[in-house]
């Protein structure tokens, strides 16, 4: 339900069609093998929403924030919780809209954002970065969802991001204090 209620979303705001579509899937099923891998519980259709929507915030023209990744959270969240999604599950939302891009592990995250945080490492290192999953697992989900031209929105967010937000934002988005609130 909240997995396709994301997706949905997604489709609804991004201007960059299948080539997005397909990283977000990408990072959703490395992040619920990464919670098999490592023994973490995972909520699979909230998991599946958070991954679709963790770059909401680079297709919504707004400057309702300093930066996209609160303006993901700022756009999507009155939507999840019209979902239903609430307590500690708004929690997990919260923690994947915000920290996601985070370099290193933020203090306080749980750990179902935590795996979609190593996730989003094994998606651009293309697996180079496996964090201990198989190279079959690695060929599945790759070859699943094809990369198709994502490297142009690539471009386009690394655009936005400098253009848009400003480089001083950078910082906070790669290395970000918790807790964050919009
Ligand atoms: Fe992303």
């Amino acid at each position: 339900m909240l997995e396709t209620l994301g997706l949905e979303l997604l489709r609804a705001e991004s201007p960059y069609g299948a080539a997005l579509e397909n990283h977000c899937i990408r990072l959703a099923e490395l992040a619920l093998a990464l919670g098999t891998h490592q023994d973490v519980e995972m909520d699979e259709d909230l998991v599946r929403c958070a991954a679709y929507l963790h770059d909401i915030g680079l297709c919504v023209k707004s400057h309702s924030q300093p930066n996209y990744l609160k303006r993901g959270l700022d756009f999507a969240r009155p939507h999840v919780q019209r979902w239903g999604v609430q307590g500690s599950d708004l929690k997990v939302f919260d923690e994947v809209m915000l920290y996601s891009h985070s370099l290193r592990r933020v203090s306080g995250m749980g750990p179902q954002a935590e795996m979609v945080r190593i996730a989003v490492s094994v998606e651009h290192s293309w697996g180079a970065l496996s964090h201990g999953l198989s190279g079959a697992t690695l060929q599945k989900i790759f070859s699943s969802h094809q990369r198709l031209d994502f490297s142009r929105v690539l471009w386009e967010f690394a655009k936005t991001t400098l253009l848009d937000d400003g480089p001083s934002q950078l910082f906070g988005i790669f290395f970000p204090k918790a807790p964050q609130t919009l």
